[in-house]
């Protein structure tokens, strides 16, 4: 495992220089590689839930293109119902409030969106996005809207750029709408697509191309994946973004009961995908991602091939700063529930299994301890450029090796969130491009314990290097840290975690 890796590090550098020396060349924008690292951004989500207006915004995208882009912070997208018209009665699961055009597809709503007016959908936000170095992304839901079927508005085919025929008719919403097959979590708002369909397929062609035309950047599908799944309408959309000819992100959302077997169906087809429900600011939720994370890892899914370059399981956005609650009409209001010690909890494990980072908080109101996290060099140099990302089963309670309890079995089954955790205690470990190694400690129990790792084990994780010690430092702490009588411990926080950066011979 250690040649390979060794191997892989040495293939990405001279893949890395050689792609360098060609990009000043003629390399056409298609050739770039998606996703070579997990994407990081902003989304409006968690502090504006689906209200916000093209001010709030561009004034976020703004301060992110300030604060946040030189940390590799580069997208900035927009979460869902952006289609929705701010009215009493509407809300997340309304029907009859949305903007649709002629044929049936969402346009932002033009009170919310005023540079939307007049047909140009998302383009001008697109282009400010871009003039502030920033790349711009869409939520869309799965499918066809209600509205749209109800409306049973006819299908564009853009090869001709008029209703779509065949069979010598035209084509309408209600001969592709699956209607049985409702988004579980938002039941009146949209419904599945029939791809087997030749309309079905000029459907979903004329809602991504659009996407594509507007200027996006990075298209989050929702209510397809997960216990969503719906395979045909993700492959198909892959195919269509695959044909446009400069990069465009898939992602897909959200992930609730996601296994490795499922996300093989999908990696290939995509860029990222979520492997768990939305996160909030609660402990559960933070927990909740250990297990999950470690399955992927275990079945090499963290970097795998993706579409037109690699993709990554998702553990979701920070809800860190300023927030506001799931599914309502307000905007950001209250400051995030979690402690220091927990957010730091949180990104340190989506740093150590490659997650993409999508900051939730409202940028306009970043509060320093916050900001520090989510800048934190270590943990942003551990997300991009570390490899061998995996759980460290062997941690131990106890300093004597013989009295070992291995707390994980390294093939664990894939647990129920609703399982109560009889472990207490986890570890991931990576190593870094020079060599180092990353360990990490958490603690998940409600009390305070030493957590010990020793060499022997450590070996374990490398097969083939035999370590004799170690030596480097705890990252929160700054304390200086060595392998003593063969193991490296330290007392962990209740829901906190330890980082070591460890030079090991
Ligand atoms: C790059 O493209 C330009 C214009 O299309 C062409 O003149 C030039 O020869 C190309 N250079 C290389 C290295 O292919
Ligand atoms: C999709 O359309 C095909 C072809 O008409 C049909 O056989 C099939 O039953 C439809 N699928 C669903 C789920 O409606
Ligand atoms: C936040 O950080 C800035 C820049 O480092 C500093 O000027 C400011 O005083 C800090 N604010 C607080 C509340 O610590
Ligand atoms: C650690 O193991 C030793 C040897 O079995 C035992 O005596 C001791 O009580 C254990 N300590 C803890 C904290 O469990
Ligand atoms: C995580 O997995 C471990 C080992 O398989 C198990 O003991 C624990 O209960 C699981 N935790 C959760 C929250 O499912
Ligand atoms: C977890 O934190 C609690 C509370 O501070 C502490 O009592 C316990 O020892 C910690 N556990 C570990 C394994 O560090």
């Amino acid at each position: 495992m250690r040649g390979f890796t060794l191997c892989l590090v040495s293939f990405l550098v001279i893949f890395g220089s050689w792609f360098q020396s060609v990009s000043s060349q003629n390399v056409t924008k298609s050739d770039i590689q998606q996703a070579a690292f997990p994407p990081r951004g902003w989304n409006s989500y968690d502090a504006f839930s689906w209200i916000i207006s093209e001010e709030e915004f561009l004034q976020n995208a703004e301060l992110v293109s300030q604060r946040l882009l030189a940390h590799g912070y580069e997208y900035v997208v927009v979460d869902y119902l952006w289609y929705r018209k701010k009215v009493p009665g509407a809300h997340s699961n309304s029907l009859g409030f949305d903007v649709i055009d002629q044929w049936g597809r969402m346009a932002p709503d033009p009170v919310r969106w005023p540079s939307s007016k007049s047909g140009n959908g998302f383009t001008e936000i697109a282009k400010k996005v871009h003039s502030l170095g920033l790349k711009f992304g869409i939520h869309i839901m799965a499918g066809i809207s209600t509205q749209a079927v109800n409306a049973n508005t006819p299908i564009l085919d853009t090869t001709t750029g008029a209703a779509y025929q065949e069979s010598g008719r035209v084509w309408h919403a209600k001969d592709i709408a699956i209607q049985e097959r409702r988004c579980g979590w938002m039941t009146n708002g949209f419904m599945s697509v029939n791809t087997t369909l030749g309309a079905g397929k000029a459907f979903l062609r004329s809602l991504h191309e659009q996407y594509a035309a507007w200027g996006v950047d990075l298209v989050k599908h929702d209510c397809v994946f997960g216990e969503d799944l719906d395979l045909n309408e993700i492959t198909y959309a892959s195919e269509v973004l695959s044909k446009v000819n400069r990069p465009l992100l898939y992602s897909l959302s959200p992930g609730v009961k996601a296994t490795p077997d499922m996300a093989k169906q999908v990696s290939g087809l995509v860029n990222m995908y979520r492997i768990a429900g939305d996160d909030w600011d609660v402990w559960g939720d933070v927990k909740s991602h250990f297990n999950v994370s470690r399955d992927m890892a275990a079945a090499n899914l963290i970097g795998a091939k993706g579409l037109k370059g690699n993709s990554w399981p998702d553990l979701d956005m920070l809800p860190f700063g300023w927030l506001t609650d799931a599914a309502v009409n307000d905007g950001p209001h209250r400051s995030c529930r979690l402690t220091l010690e927990e957010q730091r909890t949180q990104m340190t494990l989506w740093a150590m299994a490659k997650s993409p980072l999508m900051y939730g908080g409202d940028v306009r109101k970043i509060d320093n301890a916050t900001y520090e996290i989510i800048t934190n060099p270590t943990l942003l140099e551990i997300n991009h450029f570390s490899s061998n990302n995996k759980e460290f089963p062997y941690v131990t309670k106890n300093e004597t090796r013989n009295q070992v309890k291995e707390i994980r079995s390294k093939e664990a089954p894939i647990q129920s969130v609703e399982g109560v955790s009889s472990a207490d205690i986890s570890s991931w470990i990576a190593t870094g491009r020079k060599g180092e190694v990353y360990l990490a400690f958490f603690n998940l129990s409600e009390q305070k314990t030493p957590i010990y790792a020793h060499r022997s084990d450590l070996s374990k994780a490398f097969t083939g290097k035999r370590i004799r010690s170690c030596k480097g430092q705890e990252l929160w702490s700054g304390k200086y840290v060595a392998t003593k009588k063969g193991s490296i411990s330290t007392d962990v926080g209740v829901h906190g975690c330890a980082l070591f950066v460890l030079n090991c011979k």
